[in-house]
């Protein structure tokens, strides 16, 4: 027996000694120490040792079985350390590497627009509201003092989606809603996506506009060009003037468009202004008293200003984009002439 257990230590220490991943381990482990390995192989042989020497053969035989046992545990433990230390290899990255370059986006001249003027009009106490792109006839028409069949209609080629639903063709929509929701005081902008049937050069089916909103007691005329002055100033730099000319808009009465001193010539003639010195920006007036009335409002106690900023038109001004098509393109040569 003894001699037995000699020559498999030497054949465990052999094999052990091979034994350098999972695969070689569990071979080991297969042949040695399972249930039909060598070493259990010993304990079964027990059997053919006279009576008398078996206590002390089992004994020898037992810390054999240990030490084989602490053998496959320490190779299991110089496996694992191995295999950790090739998949730290593996993974190893290097830090002195130059990082991959991201390239920078950058705003949309839009969204450039439309922060620049939320950012006029938050600085005089608006708030901003958003209403639905997909309005009811109701909101978009009726209740804006445009009821059905009134040639004002025409003036907006409008997207029908089903009967009486609409995709809106202005934000004005979002005063009846904001006044349907607030009492007055009231000072909201609306931004938001519009849809006419309509396009050319500087006109897309697709455009943005900005509703400006304010009722209280004794807005007039004055409250609405002392704020369209700032505005305009703030766009299109100091010394820029508004004039406000007769207009119709069913929905507000008195209505102006409001032109502004063409900031490229100071008001002499030029190109741009096509020599009349006023460039038109946007549309305006005192709320009619009937919108007022469909929101519940009191017209003889209220009175509101409301205008609609055309923000495509403002950007093509501002940047001299001379067609509302490249604004869509998404075409990056146009879009990187607006990085900061
Ligand atoms: N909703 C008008 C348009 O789209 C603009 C406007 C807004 C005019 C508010 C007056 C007051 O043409």
């Amino acid at each position: 027996m003894e001699e037995k257990i000699k020559e498999l230590r030497a054949a465990i220490e052999q094999a052990g000694a091979a034994v350098t991943n999972e695969a070689e381990l569990s071979a080991f482990w297969q042949q040695f120490l399972s249930k039909n390995g060598a070493v259990a192989g010993l304990t079964k042989s027990l059997r053919d040792v006279p009576k008398e020497e078996r206590p002390a053969v089992g004994k020898t035989i037992n810390e054999f079985k240990n030490w084989a046992e602490a053998q496959y545990q320490a190779l299991s433990a110089q496996v694992e350390r191995a295999a950790l230390a090739a998949r730290n290899a593996a993974e190893t990255v290097d830090i002195t590497l130059p990082a991959q370059k991201r390239p920078n986006g950058s705003l949309h001249p839009i969204t450039l627009v439309k922060n620049e003027i939320v950012d006029v009009f938050s600085g005089m106490g608006f708030e901003i509201y958003e209403g639905p792109e997909i309005e009811d006839d109701d909101h978009n028409f009726t209740r804006l003092n445009v009821p059905k069949n009134h040639p004002a209609r025409d003036m907006q080629d409008t997207f029908y989606v089903a009967e009486d639903i609409v995709l809106r063709t202005h934000t004005s929509p979002g005063q009846i809603r904001v006044m349907d929701s607030e009492k007055p005081p009231i000072k909201v902008l609306v931004p938001g996506r519009v849809f006419r049937s309509d396009s050319d050069a500087t006109h897309s089916p697709m455009f943005h506009q900005m509703e400006g909103l304010v009722v209280d007691k004794g807005i007039t005329l004055c409250d609405l060009q002392g704020m369209l002055d700032e505005f305009v100033q703030a766009l299109f730099g100091e010394g820029v003037k508004t004039r406000l000319r007769p207009s119709y808009f069913p929905f507000t009465e008195p209505s102006v468009e409001v032109d502004v001193s063409c900031f490229e010539c100071g008001g002499k003639g030029c190109p741009l202004c096509k020599h009349t010195g006023w460039i038109e920006v946007l549309g305006g007036g005192i709320v009619h008293h009937n919108v007022l009335a469909n929101c519940g409002i009191d017209p003889k106690v209220y009175s509101g200003l409301a205008f609609g900023i055309g923000i495509e038109r403002i950007a093509m001004l501002k940047y001299g984009i001379n067609n509302i098509g490249l604004m869509f393109e998404n075409d990056l040569r146009f879009l990187k002439q607006f990085e900061d």
